[in-house]
């Protein structure tokens, strides 16, 4: 296999509450996605895969274990120059697409590369281009709530995408969408991995989705069923 685009080592997280019930989510998960692969992730509520995706992405740190993305190692990166690795190589997409709702379909997709220090001009050319690619040309300035519930989640796809990330985390990203549309985001997301060389993660309750995905990785109970 080539050299993974994105690798988690002994990945452990455990949740204590009040201080006295303590939550395993995750015990000490190892897994590498390949550039290029689309990679699936199942398993039952409460499984760990949101956990798991979460650690990956760097939004949260684990209670042991470690990520790299390339070469880099997550956590031992200070917040600033891991918030800078998220924007140039991570691409998130979420269930609720968590677009801002005071901005139209393009400034929101537009908003990583401004973040990147893209200047504004070529910032909402390269977001108009991807979001027309994916059939989006007439909801540019359209906000949130002026879009369906699938303009908006390939909105939030083209979000994750633009800054061409090395790799891609979807959590559900199908959850909320009828069969057609869930299509086409599904169809997005594997067009990234296979044309555009990222690897993705996905993870999904949809079974019939999961088995089309490049490779099927099933958690239970904080870990990978071997
Ligand atoms: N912030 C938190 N504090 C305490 N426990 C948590 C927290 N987040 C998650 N958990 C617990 O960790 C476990 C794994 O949760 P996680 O969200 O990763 O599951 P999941 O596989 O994504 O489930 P679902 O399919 O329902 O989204 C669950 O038992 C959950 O209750
Ligand atoms: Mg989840």
């Amino acid at each position: 296999m080539n050299r993974p685009a994105i690798r988690a080592a002994g990945l452990a997280k455990a949740y204590s509450r009040d201080g006295s019930s303590t939550t395993r989510a995750l015990r000490g998960v190892d897994f590498s996605v390949a550039p290029g692969e689309l990679c699936a992730v199942v398993g039952p509520s409460g499984a760990g895969k949101t956990t798991l995706l979460y650690l990956l992405g760097g939004l949260a740190r684990p209670t042991q274990g470690e990520v790299w993305v390339g070469d880099q190692p997550l956590f031992r990166l200070d917040d600033a120059s891991l918030s800078r690795l998220r924007n140039r190589h991570l691409g998130f997409v979420f269930q609720y697409h968590h677009l801002l709702p005071e901005f139209g379909a393009a400034d929101n997709v537009a908003l990583p590369l401004r973040i990147a220090g893209v200047p504004a001009g070529e910032a909402r050319r390269r977001a108009r281009a991807l979001l027309e690619s994916m059939g989006l040309g007439k909801r540019l300035g359209h906000r949130p709530g002026e879009l369906s519930g699938g303009e908006q989640q390939r909105a939030a796809v083209a979000r994750a995408l633009v800054g061409d990330p090395a790799v891609v985390l979807a959590d559900e990203p199908t959850g909320n969408l009828d069969k057609a549309n869930s299509e086409a985001v599904f169809g997005l997301l594997r067009q990234a991995a296979r044309e555009g060389g990222r690897a993705v993660v996905l993870v999904t309750h949809n079974a019939d989705l999961a088995a089309r995905a490049d490779r099927l990785v099933r958690m239970e109970d904080g870990a990978i069923v071997p």
